[in-house]
Parts: C-alpha cells; sequence; structure tokens
C-alpha cells in the first residue's frame, strides 16, 4: 500500500491509514478484517454500546495482522476524537459507528438523533480541523420507506418513517451539505440493505447479544435450541406467501463494497449516492427454508401480527454502484445461512455473556 500523495500534488491519491468509527461492531468487524488484509493500516474508534473488544483479537487471527490502535470513546466526544487525528495522520474515514434499526429506534429516538446525527457532526469537526477531507458513510435503504414494489434506485425520494431511519437521512443532507459548499469534500454514501452473515471463519458474525437482533441471527438461535420458535410478524401483506420481503445482503459483499470504496474517493469532489444490496428480494419464508436446509432441520415458527410502521417490501437496486465501481454480489442467500450458522455453532454463546461492554444501553 503506498502513502498518500499530498493534495494537489500530480501522484495519485490512495488512502494507507484509515479511520473506523464502530470498527468492533458488526459489520465495521468484518470491514476491519478486509481492511487489513488489504494492506491497509486501521484505526478503531468504538464505546462499546454494542460490541465488545472481545473482536480484536478474533480480526487478528483472521488477518494476521493487528488493528493500528483502538480508542475507547464516544463518536460524539469531539475532543476525544480530535485526539485520534493528532496522533495519526488519517487518510480517509469508514463512520460506522451509530445505533442501527428502524423499531428500537421508535422507543429511544433522542439517543438515535444524538449519537447517529451529533456523533456524525462531532467526526466531521474533528476531521476539518484535521484536514480529512474523505468520508465512505453507510447509510440505509431504511431512508426510501414505504416505496412500493420492486427494487429501489437512488432517484426514489426519501421518506424516513422511524428515527433511525430519520437519523440517516438527516446525515445525509448535512454531508449533501458540507460537499457543496466545501469542495475539498468527497463523501460516498452507501444506503445498503440488510447486512448478515458472517465472516466464513465463523470466527466473526453477528452477535445475538446486540441490541436489535435481526431475523438471521435470531433463526441461527432458534436453529440452535437457545429460543424456542422464531416469531413471523405478520403473513398478511401484499406479497407472494404474505411475509415481509427484504434485501439480505451478504457482510462480506457488503464490506468488500466498502473497501472498494476507499480507491473511488480520489475520483472526485462531492457527495456520491450508491445503492447497496442483492437487489433481491426474499420473504420472511424464504429466509427460514434457506435457512433450515443449511443447519438441516425445520425451523419453528409462530405468525404474530404485523409490528406497527413495518412495510411489506424493501428492496434496492445497486444497479448504479456496479456500473461505477464494477462491484456486485457474489455470495446467495444459501451461503449467508451457512456462514451464520457456523458463527452459531462455533459460537453458541455469541462473543460471551461476559464479553459486553460497560458502556451497553438498555
Ligand atoms: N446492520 C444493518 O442492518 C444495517 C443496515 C443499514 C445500515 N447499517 C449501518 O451500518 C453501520 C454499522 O451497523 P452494524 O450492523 O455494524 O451495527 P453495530 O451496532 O453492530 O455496530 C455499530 C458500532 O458502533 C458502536 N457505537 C454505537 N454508538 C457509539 C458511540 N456513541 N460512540 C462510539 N461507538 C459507538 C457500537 O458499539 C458498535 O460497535 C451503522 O451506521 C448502521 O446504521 C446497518
Amino acid at each position: 500500500m503506498t502513502s498518500r500523495a499530498a493534495e494537489g500534488s500530480e501522484a495519485p491519491w490512495t488512502p494507507s491509514t484509515i479511520l473506523v468509527t464502530g470498527g468492533a461492531g458488526f459489520v465495521g468487524s468484518h470491514a476491519c478484517v478486509e481492511l487489513l488484509e488489504h494492506g491497509y493500516e486501521v484505526i478503531v474508534v468504538d464505546d462499546y454500546s454494542n460490541s465488545t473488544p472481545q473482536v480484536f483479537t478474533r480480526m487478528e487471527r483472521i488477518a494476521g495482522r493487528f488493528v493500528g490502535a483502538v480508542y475507547e470513546l464516544d463518536i460524539r466526544d469531539r475532543h476525544a476524537l480530535s485526539a485520534v487525528f493528532d496522533r495519526h495522520s488519517v487518510d480517509a474515514v469508514v463512520h460506522f459507528a451509530a445505533h442501527k434499526g428502524p423499531h428500537r429506534s421508535t422507543r429511544m429516538p433522542v439517543e438515535y438523533y444524538d449519537t447517529n446525527v451529533g456523533g456524525t457532526t462531532a467526526l466531521l469537526g474533528a476531521m476539518d480541523e484535521h484536514g480529512v477531507h474523505r468520508l465512505v458513510y453507510p447509510s440505509s435503504c431504511w431512508v426510501y420507506g414505504d416505496a412500493g414494489r420492486g427494487p429501489v434506485d437512488e432517484t426514489t425520494p426519501p421518506r424516513p418513517a422511524s428515527p433511525y431511519a430519520a437519523s440517516k437521512w438527516i446525515c445525509e443532507q448535512i454531508l449533501t451539505d458540507v460537499c457543496r459548499r466545501r469542495p475539498e469534500y468527497t463523501v460516498l454514501c452507501l444506503r445498503y440493505s440488510i447486512p448478515a452473515g458472517a465472516h466464513p471463519s465463523g470466527l466473526l458474525g453477528e452477535d445475538p447479544h446486540a441490541a436489535s437482533i435481526s431475523l438471521v441471527p435470531y433463526l441461527a438461535e432458534v436453529a440452535d435450541g437457545r429460543r424456542p420458535r422464531l416469531e413471523v410478524f405478520g403473513d398478511d401483506y401484499p406479497t407472494r406467501d404474505g411475509t415481509a420481503i427484504r434485501d439480505y445482503l451478504h457482510v462480506m459483499d457488503a464490506v468488500e463494497a466498502h473497501r472498494i470504496a476507499l480507491d473511488h474517493l480520489a475520483d472526485g469532489p462531492g457527495m456520491h449516492v450508491y445503492n447497496l444490496g442483492a437487489g433481491e428480494g426474499r420473504s420472511v419464508l424464504d429466509v427460514v427454508t434457506a435457512f433450515s436446509r443449511e443447519c438441516g432441520r425445520p425451523i419453528p415458527y409462530d405468525v404474530g401480527p404485523r409490528r406497527p410502521g413495518d412495510i411489506a417490501e424493501l428492496v434496492v437496486d445497486p444497479t448504479a454502484v456496479t456500473r461505477a465501481w464494477g462491484w456486485r454480489p457474489t455470495r446467495e442467500l444459501d451461503e449467508l445461512c451457512r456462514d451464520a450458522w457456523r458463527f452459531q455453532r462455533l459460537n453458541p454463546h455469541g462473543y460471551g455473556d461476559s464479553a459486553w461492554g460497560p458502556n451497553r444501553k438498555e
């Protein structure tokens, strides 16, 4: 990996030191491994409110390299962030640190706005102070809200319907405005669908102890007998089997896109928004069937009522990012379920009850 050239010089800009916020989390930990394996120097900040520092030894086992430095701090603490930029010559930032999950956010709207929006402005302040102007920002397909049937592309007007989705959309608007007023900024915003699955080693995955558990780790716990049954929220949607349709993206495909994004931070200034997803809708029952096949036993489930605010279908069209960067998802739903099941079998307690940091909320 070459080090970056000074801005404005002839040599092409290539990032070498990447600050990853929320790097201990589900997507962040997989992204750190991807970056380490591709020769980047990785600096992590995380407050462990939804993760554990135990992931770092696992990352190192996979990548065969250490994360350059890890700082336990709250992303809203601009002074603490500034001290990190003082110590490291950061070329670009990938900003995962956030509270996630639309349903949970309806119970904790203030916390979501505070962390997701306040954390992003604090980060931008510290970046600006240190002349760092390149950012990969993970947004969410939830910004689209209920956009109807079929894959949505980036021209679909956002209609966020939860504090989580609104917080992501507010951040997108802030970043768009910053880029408009400050031409030295490049922001690549990835509106992604539902990342799921696990690293094929079985060492990293989506810990079921994390807040806002999603369908795949829930299924893994049922398959393992740690939960009695899956509750399916509604089977009366206008979909092919009545259950809600979503777009599941293997986490390894997702983090490959983040690594490729770093190369494209040099393409030109401004805010560039891309969907990141499989582009294919899968119903809850499709995922139950695929997971049952991979774990070799039927997953018992009950059908309950719809969750308030839930929608029938949300699938993103990733054509634009494929055209721009050549990235496309390569892993099927079966592989996603197989990797998630391997993580569950090898880590029946996730990263372990005692592993969770002191900052866990709820
Ligand atoms: N997982 C999804 O379904 C999904 C979908 C679309 C977008 N995203 C986005 O991707 C990003 C990562 O998601 P994830 O699934 O890895 O979530 P995660 O909760 O596993 O990871 C987030 C990390 O940020 C940390 N964090 C939270 N608040 C913090 C704070 N105030 N200061 C410092 N660190 C803090 C958590 O401890 C955790 O390690 C988020 O920005 C999320 O909005 C996730």
